[in-house]
Order: structure tokens, then C-alpha cells, then sequence
């Protein structure tokens, strides 16, 4: 099993390109399950669950051409297996995307329940109760879903909680629906927007992405797009940190700082020097130390919960206290014993870790246990005195495109063992 082997100390200096947004393919590749001609998707990261999402969509019938760049034509014409098996879903919950678009053209979806996962229980009891509501039979037997309609019916809809998938499914489900759908309460992710353009541009009308109504009148058929995935985010986030905790100098292209409104700000107040421009952010420290801040993770505007573990890091080394606050998942404070391992000082008080500064964290062999907890062990790594040895990285390649190779060029000391 892979490892990553990291010399801290070294301040990351130069340039880093961004991927394009997991979070944003794996709902467009979904979705290319509702068209009946090919389309054609750039900036794709090439990650393990990218692979994984078109490994399921190959298993129902649909085809991917890729070129040397990994842009990806999907044509999902012939598709005549409607089951995401237990198999994939275990390995990855996003699977759950194709529920909606599967219900929504074919009539029939199969899909395994997913489970808990290391972060909480995360159940999508409102991705189903939503679907019901547009009129599919719905039953969970045997660990599957089994979902059916003959063509599902537009209605209103308000979520109970914010939910990102959920939102994608229900408005994907919407797009070939008969009538008019209404989702309020809808999350209002960048993701969700990418989404809703990607939809727009195959025909379906979807209105209010990116505010928490969603407006939707269902269409007949829909038809492949192109698009062009939008920058990651928190892979944008997680290299900003980097480079303030390192205390370097780093210029992080092919992103958009208004993605990130509430993480620049954070970094703001941790003293840290921003400077963006149309498609770049830059971050330099000359040396100084961070101030610790507290965070309080929310959906979209709010701080990013995807974010929290790498503040965590970043509070560990700097000066005073910071209070992190977990409000979407209830057990996403893994890193924390970890961080511990390496001499952090820090407590939890039910959904809230108390971060104290130290000046220096100590290498120790961490083990990563989820892809965001697994961020914030790497960044560790990176300052920590001596050798951090990252086990079970395999989390991290889910979501972070060649990240030794981004560090390696930034001046990090770091290799895969
Ligand atoms: C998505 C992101 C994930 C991010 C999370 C929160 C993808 C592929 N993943 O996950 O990286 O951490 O948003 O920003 O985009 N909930 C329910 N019932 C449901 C659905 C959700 O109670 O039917 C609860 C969850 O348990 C959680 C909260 O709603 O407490 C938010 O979860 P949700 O937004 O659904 O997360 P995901 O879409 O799975």
C-alpha cells in the first residue's frame, strides 16, 4: 500500500496548476447518462474516483473516449443496465449521482444503498424522498434501491437539510421531468452551478443555481454538451495553506478566487498576504508566523467542511488559539489524533476542536483515514520537524491530482513510497 514519505521545512516557493473540480465531473459525468447523443467534458482530474464514476457508467452500457489530455467524450446512447452495485458504491458514495438520472430516462434505477463512511453516517434519505415525491415507486430491499417511474412529475420540493448530492440528483431527476419542479432549500455549491450550466447546455431549463431556489421545467429529451469542468476549489484552498503554513511563496493558477470567499478570508485574518488575479491567487508569508483563527464549517457560502481539516493543520503551528467547528458531518475530526501523534496540541469538546499553537510540530507515521483528514496530515508533513510518514494515502489520490508531483515542484521534500 502506498505511503508518503515527507521532510518538513522546506518553504514552498513557484507555481502550481489547479485541476478541474472532482466534486463538479462526477455530477457532470453522471449527468451524461440523460443524453442521447455524446458529450464531450475538458479540465477532467484524473483521480481514482473519476475512474471509478466511469468504470460504474461503462458497467451500464455507456462508452468514454480519452485523449493524451484526459478530456473525455461519454456517449451514453446504448445504455441498458440501469444497478450501481454494491461493489462500486462502497468505494465511492458519489455514485449515488446516477440514481436520479437513471429514474429520470430510463424509468428504473438500482442502485446499492450507500453506508456510513468514516466521516459520519451520511444518510440520502432526502435524495429519496424528494424523487417520491415526483411520483417514483421507491423501495430499499437487500442494501439496494430500487426506484421506478413511468416519467417522474414535476412538483415542489423543499429539502429538509442542505445536501449537495442530493440536490444534483433531485435536479438532474427534474431536468426530464413533466412539468415544473421547485427545489427549495437547494444548495448552492459552485459545483451545483457547473452542474446546472452543463444541464443548460443540453437543453434542460433549470433557473436560481447558485440560490436556494431551484426552478426547473422538465423537457423531453436531452442531448449531449460540451463543458469545461470548473477549478478545484479545495484543492485551490488546501495549496494556499501550504504555502502560508510553510511560510513560502506560491502562485496558484488555473483557479478562481471567487470560489473561495470564505477560505481568503480566513486566511486574511491569519495574517497571511493575498493577491489574485482573472485566474490566480497568490500567497506570500516572507516568513512570518499565522495567527490561529476559528472556523465554523456551513454549506456553500459558509466555510467549506472539506476545508476544516487543513485549517486544523494550520491552526496547530500557529500562534494562539483556534476554535474549529464541525456542523456537517459528526465525526470528522480523524486527523486530530494523528495531529496529536506529532505533537499538536489539541482537544475536542464535542463539535468543536480547541487548537493551541505550538512552534514546531514532530514527525511521527500518520495514517490517513478519510481524502480531506488525509490533506491536513500531508500539510503537516510538510512543517513538521523530521520525516512524516502518510500511510494510506490511497484517500488522498481520490481527490488530490499528482499531489507529490504539485508539491515536488513547488521545493517540497516529499516521494511515494
Ligand atoms: C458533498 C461533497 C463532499 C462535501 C459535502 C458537504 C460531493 C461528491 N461530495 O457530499 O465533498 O463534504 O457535500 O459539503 O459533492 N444529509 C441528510 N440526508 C440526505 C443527504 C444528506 O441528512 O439525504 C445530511 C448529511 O448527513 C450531512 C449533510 O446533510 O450531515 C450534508 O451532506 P451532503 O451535502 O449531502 O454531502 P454529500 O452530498 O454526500
Amino acid at each position: 500500500m502506498d505511503q508518503l514519505l515527507i521532510t518538513g521545512g522546506h518553504p514552498l516557493q513557484g507555481e502550481v496548476r489547479i485541476s478541474g473540480a472532482k466534486n463538479a465531473a462526477l455530477p457532470i459525468l453522471a449527468a451524461t447518462l440523460l443524453a442521447e447523443t455524446p458529450s464531450y467534458i475538458s479540465n477532467v482530474p484524473h483521480l481514482h474516483d473519476i475512474t471509478t464514476m466511469m468504470h460504474l457508467l461503462e458497467e451500464m452500457g455507456s462508452t468514454f473516449v480519452i485523449d493524451d489530455h484526459f478530456n473525455i467524450e461519454a456517449n451514453s446512447q446504448n445504455v441498458q443496465k440501469f444497478t450501481a452495485p454494491y461493489e462500486m458504491v462502497k468505494t465511492m458514495r458519489a455514485s449515488i449521482l446516477v440514481l436520479g438520472p437513471l429514474l429520470a430516462r430510463f424509468g428504473e434505477a438500482h442502485v446499492s444503498l450507500p453506508g456510513g463512511c468514516a466521516i459520519g453516517a451520511r444518510p440520502v434519505n432526502l435524495h429519496l424522498q424528494g424523487l417520491a415525491a415526483m411520483g417514483a415507486d421507491i423501495c430499499v430491499e437487500g442494501g439496494y434501491i430500487t426506484a421506478q417511474a413511468k416519467r417522474l412529475q414535476g412538483t415542489t420540493l423543499c429539502l429538509d437539510v442542505v445536501t449537495v448530492t442530493g440536490t444534483e440528483n433531485l435536479m438532474m431527476a427534474a431536468t426530464l421531468a413533466e412539468g415544473n419542479t421547485i427545489i427549495e432549500n437547494a444548495a448552492r455549491e459552485p459545483e451545483i452551478i457547473d452542474l446546472a450550466i452543463f444541464l443548460n447546455r443540453m437543453g434542460a431549463r433549470i433557473e436560481g443555481a447558485g440560490t436556494s431556489t431551484l426552478r426547473i421545467t422538465g423537457v423531453e429529451k436531452l442531448y449531449g454538451a460540451r463543458h469545461r469542468v470548473l477549478p478545484d476549489r479545495i484543492e485551490t484552498g488546501t495549496y494556499l495553506i501550504a504555502a502560508a503554513m510553510t511560510g513560502g511563496k506560491v502562485k496558484v493558477n488555473h483557479t478562481d478566487a471567487s470560489l473561495l470567499d470564505a477560505v481568503l478570508l480566513k486566511l486574511l485574518e491569519a495574517g497571511v498576504t493575498l493577491s489574485h488575479g482573472n485566474d490566480w491567487i497568490e500567497v506570500d508569508m516572507q516568513g512570518r508566523r499565522l495567527r490561529a483563527v476559528d472556523i465554523h464549517t456551513a454549506p456553500h457560502p459558509g466555510f467549506p467542511t472539506d476545508m476544516q481539516a487543513q485549517l486544523t493543520a494550520m491552526n496547530t503551528i500557529a500562534e494562539g488559539v483556534g476554535m474549529l467547528t464541525e456542523s456537517i458531518f459528526e465525526n470528522r475530526f480523524m486527523h486530530v489524533s494523528e495531529l496529536q501523534r506529532m505533537g499538536a496540541n489539541i482537544r475536542i469538546e464535542g463539535k468543536t476542536a480547541i487548537v493551541k499553537g505550538i512552534e514546531r510540530l514532530q514527525a511521527a507515521p500518520v495514517m490517513a483515514t478519510d481524502l480531506r483528514a488525509s490533506a491536513g496530515l500531508v500539510l503537516a508533513g510538510l512543517v513538521a520537524e523530521g520525516d512524516t510518514l502518510v500511510d494510506r494515502i490511497y484517500h488522498i489520490d481520490r481527490g488530490y491530482e499528482r499531489i507529490e508531483e504539485k508539491l515536488t515542484q513547488l521545493g517540497a521534500h516529499i516521494r511515494r513510497v
